[in-house]
């Protein structure tokens, strides 16, 4: 039907009108809230490059789930910054590291039962050279250096951390590695440990981006030389995306992240429209950055503009979110 039979402001003349015929929904328990965990007690160090996100000691971190607890979210992401590093990433996979520490320390506390507690897996943050697999010396020499980033013999750390942190009670462990065949071998280390209950959420489609920039310095993972564009996709690539889904998928992950968000919502779409498991998006560092930085700028308006970011998420099909601004969102929609 024509104008002026047709009128499509007639539904948005009042909230209670709007709120009825809203198509996408942002809810607190699909916002997965990441922590940066560090050695020592009372320990609350702001990130310079990401205001409003700490690295915190393990006993500042159960009072932050514990807000996070309370304001409805649905989960953590858990990353640690090791008290040292070496090539062997000992620190990822060692019985009392810094993240399994914070993981049996949730795990004692009931006030956090509702939040789903998910593990990075990776070894960047835990090797002195910053990659996120082995790396040998004798890679070739015109191809940036003389160095190489070595996928199978870094599967057996990235397993071995894996079931180190489902062994301490990860609900979820998410391996963000990248190399080839990870998912397939941890899901065969878990089982043969008897961890045949802990889902694989597979950052499987994980792009090399210059988002994550603010990460690193959270984290304390900036590659010591060279980049990581030899393991993570390069972002023209989204047909690659969808391999990397596939390739996961007949390995055995349970569901699958998508990252960074915003400067790939079509590759999130594309996801959503071709496979049919939970699928989630991480909305990086440097996305939460730029727009806090706008917002210290009095150049956007903090409120509107975060959740606008994080409904544009799930409009593109991502059924849950990892965000910085959880905590903020929670409270907004509260
Ligand atoms: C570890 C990892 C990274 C992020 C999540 N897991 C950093 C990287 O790949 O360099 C980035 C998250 C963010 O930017 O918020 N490999």
């Amino acid at each position: 039907m024509e104008f002026p039979a047709t009128r499509l402001r007639r539904l948005r003349r009042t909230e209670a009108l709007r709120s009825l015929v809203r198509e996408t929904r942002l809810e607190p328990s699909a916002l997965i809230y990441p922590l940066f965990l560090v050695p020592g007690e009372g320990v609350r160090r702001e990130i310079g490059s990401m205001p409003g996100v700490f690295n915190l000691s393990v006993d500042e971190a159960v009072k932050e789930a514990e807000s996070a607890a309370a304001l409805g979210i649905g989960g953590l992401l858990l990353f640690g910054l090791p008290a040292e590093k070496d090539e062997q990433a000992s620190g990822g996979w060692a019985e009392d590291g810094i993240v399994q520490q914070g993981i049996r320390a949730l795990k004692q506390n009931r006030s956090v039962d509702s939040l789903v507690v998910i593990a990075d897996v990776c070894l960047c943050e835990y090797t002195s050279h910053g990659h996120c697999g082995i790396v040998s010396r004798d890679g070739d020499p015109s191809n940036g250096g003389g160095y190489e980033i070595e996928n199978d013999s870094s599967l057996e750390l990235l397993a071995r951390t894996a079931r180190s942190l489902a062994a301490a009670g990860a609900d979820i462990v998410a391996p963000s590695d990248m190399m080839d065949g990870r998912v397939g071998a941890i899901r065969e280390e878990l089982d043969a440990a008897g961890l045949d209950q802990t889902p694989i959420l597979s950052y499987a489609s994980k792009f090399a981006s210059a988002f994550y920039g603010p990460f690193r310095e959270a984290a304390d993972s900036s590659p010591q030389f060279g980049d990581r564009r030899s393991y993570q996709m390069d972002g023209a690539n989204p047909r690659e995306a969808m391999r990397e889904i596939e390739q996961d998928l007949v390995e055995g992950a349970d569901m699958i992240l998508m990252k960074p968000a915003m400067p790939y919502l079509d590759v999130i779409h594309a996801a959503r429209e071709r496979f049919d498991v939970p699928i989630g998006a991480y909305q990086v560092s440097g996305e939460y950055s730029m727009l806090q930085a706008a917002f210290a700028q009095g150049w956007l308006e903090p409120q509107r503009a975060m959740l606008e970011s994080l409904l544009s998420i799930r409009r593109a099909g991502a059924g849950f979110i990892v965000t910085y601004f959880a905590k903020e969102a929670a409270k907004a929609l509260g």
